[in-house]
């Protein structure tokens, strides 16, 4: 028999393979449209060094509305009909609780960098392209998010996607409707147009100098995922209070979380390549491309960190001479082999933290107080570190009191995206579970307590594709945990601190009831005798007052703080992080 040899296209693949990309069923594929599409607006916003203000409308749409906005054919009829079946199914199985999928009008509008008229169609019809292939911390960096958002609108909608985007330096505002051929992996341009930016109104009647919109219509079950879309906003909030978020949801409510801060954290640096994070895939690529003539200085040239006396020496090791041309090596399999086994062992200076931009200590209490007004905040940022030739930091927050429900609350950032599923098999989770609360003081189930880990890194080591978790290994488990040590010092300083205020507080409301019945008594026995009875009320007045001081000195009031002021105390005696 013959076998026929096929190739396929990756946008084919990734359809056929979609939950993957975290498109498995209706509900998570709301969840993760929303978040691709706010990812994008966040990255174009911060490319264009502006404060992102993000606005998303999710709207039910009846099947009637749907065929008669986009005017298309029985698909979807045919598609929710297969939907029932399969619901009806579950149900009989008793595999699944109740899904109720429906399709939605999703729109995300943003104010940032916007996209170039040609461009939209390549960056946002076909897979894996991307401005964002360069090395550095980014929410973006596989080309895919935005595409198998519309792809997975035309699977189950047969929709095309909708795309205005303006630049700031363009007259005009592109306009675009668009599908995407997943056989040849190309965009279908439905509808391509400049609309003068005068004549334009978005659909809440507002212009569009700069920035972009994209409405899609998918197949969502809103309620098995409001509960992570809403808790997704209010973290990206937290780990973002330099943006505006509006979000209106398909009941009628809208929650926003407004900008409250005048800061944005300094943007991340492209940088190169260091020795020990490449494999033979990225060396023989960067050997293809590079202009160096030979091994040596390719090596200092392409790579960070490396002097040319430095390169001699690790050449030495892997044994080739370093005149030897660039192309003899790109023939060589062994020699790539050799060199990225050797990098594993050399000792290389550490990968450079400047391509990393961490949400920063100021920056993340202020997100923290606004969406939790804890009466306790204290942040630790560590010292950058590298794991497998690339930097990485690390930052601990803890939080407590306020709007912290009561026991143990754990918010997980990578690369400043919140990361909500299979938080139990996350590294921070493991660092938790080893903590013996008792010696802080805490009970576990009934303290309210918040915890935040933000790690961000030029790779962050996701154990799946799915990226709901960070693995578990020795340097990043350590970081985590002395950050969250050192929080927790603090939080049992505070703790007692608070309980000793309390303590006077209270000590001093007893004093003053004392006080009132001592002036009146005093007052009463001293009218009591004619020569006093003239007694003016002043001198009762006045007796009280310094009643009222002697308390407050015998207590040292003066110097008993609030709750915030302990709080603020904190955070400022902050131990060196090493
Ligand atoms: N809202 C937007 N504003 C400006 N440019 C955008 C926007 N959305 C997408 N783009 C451009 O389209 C490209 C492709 O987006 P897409 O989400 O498909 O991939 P990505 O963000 O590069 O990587 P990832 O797969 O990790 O999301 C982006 O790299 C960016 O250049
Ligand atoms: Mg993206």
């Amino acid at each position: 028999m013959i076998q026929e040899v096929q190739a396929i296209s990756p946008a084919k693949f990734f359809a056929d393979n979609r939950s993957i990309a975290g498109f498995g069923n209706p509900a998570k594929a709301l969840y993760t449209s929303i978040r691709e599409l706010v990812e994008n607006s966040l990255d174009a916003a911060e490319y264009a060094r502006i404060f992102p203000e993000i606005r998303v409308r999710l709207t039910r749409l009846s099947k009637d509305e749907l065929k008669e906005i986009i005017g298309i054919s029985e698909d979807i009829d045919k598609r929710l009909k297969e939907l029932i079946k399969e619901k009806k199914k579950k149900r009989e199985d008793n595999k699944e609780e109740e899904e109720v999928s429906e399709i939605f009008e999703l729109i995300v509008a943003d104010n940032g960098s916007g996209m170039a008229y040609n461009e939209i169609p390549i960056l946002m019809g076909r897979v894996l392209t991307s401005t964002k292939y360069v090395l550095m911390q980014q929410r973006g960096r596989f080309g895919l998010g935005g595409k198998m958002v519309i792809i997975y609108s035309i699977q189950e909608t047969n929709a095309p996607v909708e795309i205005w985007s303006a630049r700031k330096q363009d007259n005009s505002i592109s306009h675009y409707v668009l599908k995407i051929d997943l056989h040849k992996n190309e965009p279908i341009i439905r509808k391509a147009e400049k609309i003068p930016k005068k004549k334009f109104r978005d659909v809440w009647g507002r212009r569009l100098n700069q920035g972009t919109i994209i409405r899609v219509y998918i197949l969502g079950d809103w309620p098995r995922s409001r509960r992570y879309i809403l808790e997704y906003f209010k973290q990206m909030a937290i780990i973002t209070p330099y943006a505006t978020f509006i979000f209106e949801d398909p009941d009628g409510n809208v929650h926003i979380y407004e900008r409250v801060t005048e800061e944005m954290p300094p943007p991340p640096k492209p940088t190169q390549y260091h020795l020990q994070g490449i494999d033979t895939q990225i060396l023989t690529s960067l050997l293809k491309k590079t202009k160096a003539k030979t091994i040596k200085d390719f090596l200092t040239r392409e790579f960070q960190r490396i002097g040319p006396k430095m390169a001699e020496a690790f050449l030495r090791v892997v044994g080739i001479d370093p005149k030897t041309p660039v192309n003899e090596i790109t023939q060589n399999d062994k020699i790539i082999a050799a060199i990225v086994e050797t990098a594993r062992k050399f000792k290389l200076r550490s990968p450079d933290p400047n391509c990393l931009s961490p949400i920063g200590q100021k920056l993340l209490i202020e997100g923290i107080k606004k969406v939790l007004s804890p009466e306790f905040v204290y942040v630790v940022q560590r010292k950058p570190f590298a794991y497998a030739g690339h930097p990485m930091i690390v930052e601990i927050g803890i939080a407590y009191g306020g709007g912290v429900e009561p026991g143990i609350h754990l918010y997980r950032f990578a690369n400043r995206v919140p990361l909500l599923y299979k938080e139990k098999s996350d590294v921070a989770w493991k660092v938790i579970e080893s903590i013996d609360w008792s010696r802080y003081k805490i009970k576990r189930d009934e303290d309210p307590i918040a915890i935040f880990v933000s790690v961000v890194s030029t790779k962050i080591p996701f154990s799946e594709t799915s990226k709901d978790f960070i693995d578990d290994f020795d340097i990043l488990r350590k970081n985590i945990k002395l950050g969250l040590l050192e929080g927790l010092r603090k939080l049992k300083e505070f703790l007692s601190r608070k309980e000793k205020a309390m303590r006077q507080i209270k000590k001093r409301q007893m004093f003053i009831q004392y006080a009132g019945n001592i002036v009146r008594s005093i007052s009463s026995i001293v009218k009591s005798d004619s020569r006093y009875k003239d007694w003016p009320e002043i001198l009762e007045d006045n007796l009280y007052a310094r009643l009222m001081d002697l308390i407050d000195e015998k207590l040292q009031l003066g110097a008993t703080k609030t709750v915030e002021e302990i709080s603020e105390d904190m955070q400022a005696s902050g131990d060196m992080s090493e």
